[in-house]
């Protein structure tokens, strides 16, 4: 898919931004603090994600202004679609999301329409961090491939929430224990289609990223990820889920109530799970070199894009922020033999610092605004 058109206004230090994005290339050049990042954000949060950066919703709004737009078009191999969104300050700052002109009620639609994959530095955190990042950058990649997922990932939240604050209430003799049974059966069914579709992910993305890995270092390391489920035993996923599945969760669940009410908290399910990356067997989070590591969240992320392109016939939309400076030669060239085919936002401070070969449209960035030649 592509972005066709773009404008933005009163986002972060953006003012009065439209233009025209390259079907190809667009390089997004200026100095720092200028605004590039902004302009990937403005982009990346029409696709209803949540923003890359870790920052509130109410920053979007420029500090000094009151309100912010952004709208695009998106054109895939069936249509073209329009998607805006809107925010003014006030106590109760919502966002108003329009899809080709409708008003929307949340984000959820604008996730099948506009699909893209970003590259951060912070990618490295998806090795480093808890487990949680792991489950987060799965979940959302899966997500990507069939949409239904996050309605159940957002049920299995909301029971959990509902389980644990049960689980207090028991603990403090408020409630009885029979009266889990209920929130277990519903969490069962959701956390068996959660495992399965991580499973099957990171079945996946494993095959990718270990022969994309083997490139890269020359053929002498080998990337493995492992989904390590807190409920599941790998044989269980050998065959396809059924009626069982849930049963061997719920089971799961109810042996370790009695843990969980001494301690207020659920210590079995998908919110115990664990992708392991292992590179020639060892750990990656406790024993890579910080190349390593870099290396590996760059695959895990091309893996994505790969994974994406070949289940559907439209490829994800590639930002790259502040990445392509620090890499040689031969792996900006192992990234764009993967995206070739694919629209790719570039931000940079140095575009001498880039490929040759990467030509495409240049957006200079000042002050927040887009300055021409
Ligand atoms: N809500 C906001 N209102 C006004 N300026 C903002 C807001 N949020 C961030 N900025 C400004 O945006 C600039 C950073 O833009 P950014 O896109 O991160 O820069 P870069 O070009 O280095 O990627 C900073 O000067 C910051 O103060
Ligand atoms: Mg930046």
């Amino acid at each position: 898919m592509l972005v066709t058109y773009a404008e933005i206004d009163g986002f972060r230090n953006l003012s009065g931004v439209s233009f025209e994005p390259d079907p190809k290339y667009n390089i997004i050049s200026g100095q720092n603090a200028q605004g590039k990042t902004n302009l990937l954000e403005a982009v990346w949060i029409m696709s209803g994600c949540k923003s890359f950066r870790s920052s509130k919703e109410k920053d979007y709004i420029n500090l000094s202004g009151s309100r912010m737009s952004v709208g695009i078009k998106v054109r895939d191999s069936i249509r073209e679609q329009k998607i805006q969104i809107e925010m003014t300050k006030g106590v109760n700052s919502t966002k108003n999301i329009f899809l080709n002109g409708v008003r929307q009620k949340g984000t959820k639609a604008l996730f099948d329409v506009f699909k893209c994959i970003v590259f951060i530095p912070d990618d490295v955190e998806i090795i480093k961090g808890s487990p949680e990042k792991r489950r987060n950058f799965i979940d959302m990649a899966a997500s990507q491939l069939n949409p239904v997922s996050v309605s159940h990932i957002n049920r299995h939240n909301t029971i959990m929430n509902h389980r644990n604050a049960l689980l207090k209430e028991i603990m403090n003799g408020h409630a009885k224990a029979e009266s889990l049974e209920i929130w277990d059966r519903q969490a069962a069914s959701e956390g068996a289609f959660i495992s399965y579709m991580r499973n099957n992910y990171v079945r996946q993305i494993n095959e990718i990223c270990s022969r994309l890995y083997c490139t890269l270092s020359g053929g002498t390391e080998k990337l493995e990820l492992e989904y390590k489920s807190s409920v599941y035993k790998p044989e269980d996923f050998e065959k396809p889920p059924d009626g069982n599945a849930a049963d061997i969760y719920f089971r799961k669940l109810q042996e370790s109530s009695g843990y969980d009410i001494r301690t207020g908290s659920t210590h079995t399910g998908v919110n115990r799970d664990e992708i392991l990356i292992k590179i020639n067997g060892l750990n990656v989070r406790e024993y890579g070199s910080q190349g390593q590591v870099k290396s590996t969240a760059l695959v895990m992320k091309l893996a994505q894009a790969e994974i994406f392109r070949k289940k559907s016939d439209d490829s994800p939309v590639i930002f790259l922020d502040d990445v392509m400076g620090e890499l040689d030669e031969n792996r900006q060239k192992f990234i764009f033999d993967i995206i070739r085919d694919m629209q790719v936002f570039i931000t940079t401070c140095n575009e001498s610092a880039l490929l040759p070969e990467i030509k495409g449209k240049i957006i200079r960035i000042d002050g927040g605004k887009i300055v021409e030649d």
